[in-house]
């Protein structure tokens, strides 16, 4: 059976389409539906995931890893007590490893092959870190839908929508995205999205444990940020999270603090962490305008304001949305849940199409003429319906070039500053190329938004090949490999 996954910042979860073909969540070993994405390594090399390695970050934080999806895409380094220094496709693998092993002791089968679902605005290096998460953790991820996009096919199915458009807002507990998704039928189609990397549920706890730290200084000259409070400060970030949990059914919450001498019960009213949040609710709201902009659309136009991701519980958020968009944002749909559900009817393939875009422009680093300032070339433009193969034209600017470097470029904006580079490569040319020979960069995108680059140099005779993208942030295939025997040899628990 193939098995839809939700492998989220702080949660995740998995989902099975039943013989009556519902969308059903799997209980984990503690039989609940949802499975915190904390890892920890125990004395004797056991892997703890879950439940249990949540409970122990108090006290043993040193070995405990959390929120490992804000760091995929990037050479970071988690060093356990054991002296292991693990990337995060490896935690990210230890969390999938948890996961399946769960959902086959509750199915009563084994499981080879998942949808693993990643946020819409995930770049290319996040993809392909959590496709490698995916192979190292002994899966075949047959695809990688966009979180908002298997939201809104859940609710498409739940609520027997026939024809309409889903603005879906989605915020979680590490990323935000929304995407306008057009249902008709039996068929799904992504019209525009977009999302901010680091904005979610995490960083909210982040202010009301910077308003009690400043509280601590200020009246007890404490700075909890002292690495002599490092237990507690672990400990007051979970008081943190609670609090704001609490702060969504009641008009205020109190955080016990015991520090040091500190005895103390600060009190945080809901107004007040509506004043803390109001800034990164306001970037929600612009990446919502956006997206409808790039649309070309309205509110008037949307169907369905459907609310994903445990901070949408926020009441804050329903309400300045509800004022945006004059529409009442829907609940229908159990929030934390929703994508792992849709992930399952994506991977049962009860949707005959589902056709999502691309979430980055890509293109390369050119010039407008010899000695003029370098600019980015976008090929493939956000919002372009996957799979895509687009190409543009470049010249040659010297006679018999010896060498094309080709920067491949991720971002909007013509200016450099604003884009990121993704890889730099160099083509060799055979000697004799004259000046402006046409050289046509062609870029495939395919459905999981992995990017494949081609060079057709126009020459006698004419040279044509693909070429290996040097992923810098990713892990290469050597790699891959030792980490997956490493994997091989850790039980997870
Ligand atoms: N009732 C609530 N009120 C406020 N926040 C909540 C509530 N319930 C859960 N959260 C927050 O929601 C976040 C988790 O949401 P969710 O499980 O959707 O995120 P995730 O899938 O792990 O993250 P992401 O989708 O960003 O990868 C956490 O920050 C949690 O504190
Ligand atoms: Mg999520």
């Amino acid at each position: 059976m193939m098995i839809g996954i939700d492998l989220g910042t702080t949660f995740s979860a998995a989902a099975y389409l039943d013989p009556d073909g519902n969308p059903q969540l799997v209980s984990n070993s503690r039989g609940a539906r949802l499975t915190p994405s904390v890892v920890m390594e125990e004395d004797d090399g056991t892997v703890v995931v879950g439940e249990d390695a949540r409970e122990s970050m108090v006290l043993m934080g040193d070995a405990v890893v959390s929120t490992v999806k804000d760091y995929m895409g990037t050479d970071r380094k988690f060093v356990l007590p054991s002296g292991t220094a693990y990337t995060p496709e490896q935690v990210s693998a230890l969390i999938l490893k948890k996961i399946v092993k769960d959902a086959e002791e509750f199915l009563g089968e084994e499981i080879r092959q998942a949808v693993v679902t990643v946020p819409a605005y995930f770049n290319d290096a996040q993809r392909q870190a959590t496709k490698d998460a995916g192979r190292m953790a002994g899966l075949d991820v047959a695809c990688m839908p966009n979180e908002p996009t298997a939201a809104a096919l859940y609710y498409a199915w739940s609520s027997r929508m026939e024809k309409g458009r889903i603005l879906v807002y989605d915020l979680g507990g590490g990323t935000f995205d929304a995407s306008i998704v057009e249902i008709c039928g039996k068929q799904a189609e992504v019209v525009a999205t977009g999302g901010i990397r680091k904005l979610g549920g995490h960083f909210f706890d982040q202010l009301i444990l910077n308003y009690a730290a400043d509280y601590l200084l200020e009246k007890y000259g404490l700075d909890v940020y002292d690495d002599e409070y490092i237990d507690e400060l672990q400990e007051l970030s979970l008081k943190a999270e609670n609090c704001k949990i609490q702060l969504s059914s009641r008009t205020s919450a109190q955080m016990v603090i015991k520090i040091g001498k500190v005895r103390e019960k600060l009190e945080i009213t809901r107004a007040q962490f509506e004043k803390m949040i109001a800034g990164f609710y306001g970037r929600t709201e612009s990446t919502v305008r956006m997206v409808l902009q790039d649309a070309g659309m309205s509110w008037k136009d949307i169907d369905k304001l459907l609310l994903v991701g445990g901070s949408s519980k926020i009441p804050y958020i329903a309400e300045r949305l509800r004022e945006f968009s004059g529409m009442e944002p829907s609940h229908e749909t159990n929030p934390d849940e929703a994508v792992a559900l849709g992930a399952a009817l994506y991977a049962s393939g009860l949707f005959e199409k589902v056709q999502d875009v691309c979430s980055h422009s890509l293109g390369i680093v050119s010039r407008r003429g010899a000695g003029a300032e370098k600019y980015n070339s976008v090929i493939i433009p956000r919002n372009t319906a996957l799979p895509a193969r687009m190409s543009r034209d470049y010249y040659t600017g010297t006679n018999d070039m010896k060498k094309i470097c080709l920067e491949i470029t991720e971002g909007e904006d013509e200016d450099l500053d604003y884009v990121s580079i993704l890889a730099g490569i160099e083509i060799l040319l055979p000697p004799g190329i004259p000046r402006n020979t046409r050289v046509t960069v062609e870029m495939f995108l395919n459905q999981n938004q992995l990017l494949h680059v081609y060079a057709r140099i126009h020459a006698e005779p004419e040279i044509y090949k693909e070429i290996e993208i040097p992923r810098s942030s990713n892990l290469d295939e050597s790699e891959i490999a030792e980490q997956t025997t490493l994997l091989e040899r850790i039980v997870v628990q």
